[in-house]
């Protein structure tokens, strides 16, 4: 709900320009999909909202295409045009599995690199090349080829937040969701997880391998303090305070629990908390609130200013124009796709 202003306003814009309208049979046709999100979007919003998730729609099944979601989409994205949603791990696992020939990724660069490198032969199109990642651009492949002369020998757990370049440089991926397990399951004492020195910090709490790592962050986990979780327990007494691991570890200490944006999102749905305070992207909190009408959210959030480069004018167009068509170095691709492929083994 947060960045619905700035949307809208793109959005009428776009819908001038396509001759979209909301009509009484476009509000009846998408009245369905209004039922799912009509918690976290206004009328006023959906009037705008509701031609575009028609036509998106309609062009996939027209075209055979799927739509990828990351769970950080917004919410009349993730629930009415995406046919996967989930954390980066479950994105992967989906885009290695779908038949679909052209997959759109609602979600970010890397996102989009790392369903292209899966499935080299399918059409991987990322609706705006701009959607990029603070931790992806935080290092280069010709980084992990200094850090792997430095370290001879020293495993390099790769980040799925990094360029294909980085991964094919890499020993094995991880995500949020198999941190531990992927670098339990190293024979090595000593491992080197990239690029992010948070997620770092909190596995090495975990383990009793030595961690290295690199001075890569997230520029939206990284901005939460100690001092913002005390005064949300105070304000709201009796939350459970769930945070996601890239966020600096002495802001992990002060919540209840840490995980995936998957495993935030179970976590809501199996336990149903009287009141929760979701640490992490903005619109996790709208997303999951439509699946759990008994629970409270707390809505403090940091936005994603990547993930939210990606709105339903910008999906169409994608479909439309076939734009941005992702490619990979086919050399670069093969060996970043066995270091992703050892993760899906790893993670099973
Ligand atoms: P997960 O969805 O894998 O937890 O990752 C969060 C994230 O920041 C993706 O960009
Ligand atoms: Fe990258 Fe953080 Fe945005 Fe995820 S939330 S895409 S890690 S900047």
């Amino acid at each position: 709900m947060f960045d619905t202003v700035a949307k809208t306003a793109e959005t009428q814009q776009m819908t001038a320009a396509l001759g979209l309208s909301y009509s009484p049979a476009v509000a009846r046709e998408a009245a369905p999909l209004y039922e799912r999100v009509k918690r976290v979007v206004n009328e006023l919003d959906w009037a705008t909202f509701a031609p575009y998730v028609l036509e998106i729609n309609r062009l996939k099944k027209e075209k055979g295409a799927v739509v990828l979601a990351h769970n950080y989409m917004t919410p009349e994205i993730f629930h009415c045009v995406s046919d996967f949603s989930g954390d980066s791990l479950q994105l992967a696992q989906q885009a290695a599995a779908t038949d679909a020939q052209l997959i759109v990724q609602a979600g970010v660069h890397f996102m989009a690199e790392t369903s292209k490198i899966l499935s080299p032969e399918k059409t991987v199109l990322i609706p705006d090349l701009k959607a990029g990642c603070s931790l992806a651009s935080s290092i280069t492949g010709a980084d992990v080829r200094l850090l792997r002369q430095k370290y001879p020998g020293v495993p390099i757990v790769t980040y799925v937040n990094t360029s294909a370049d980085v991964k094919a440089e890499s020993d094995i991926c991880c995500t949020s969701s198999n941190a531990l397990k992927i670098v339990e399951s190293l024979e090595s004492d000593t491992v080197l997880m990239i690029p992010d020195k948070y997620l770092a910090r909190n596995i090495a709490k975990q383990t009793k391998k030595k961690i290295l790592t690199w001075e890569g962050a997230c520029e939206v986990h990284e901005r939460f303090t100690p001092e913002d979780i005390r005064k949300f327990r105070k304000a709201y007494p009796g939350a459970v305070v769930l945070g996601h691991p890239e966020c600096p570890p002495e802001v992990i200490a002060e919540c209840d629990f840490s995980g995936s944006t998957k495993a935030m999102s179970d976590y809501v749905t199996d336990r149903q908390p009287r009141k929760v305070v979701m640490i992490t992207e903005c619109s996790m909190s709208d997303n999951v609130s439509v699946k759990n009408p008994n629970v409270e959210f707390v809505r403090p959030c940091n936005l994603c200013p990547h993930m939210k480069r990606i709105s339903l004018p910008k999906i169409l167009n994608s479909l439309l124009t076939h734009t941005h068509e992702v490619e990979v170095d086919l050399a670069v691709a093969a060996r970043a796709k066995a270091a992703v492929e050892k993760m899906l083994e790893a993670s099973k």
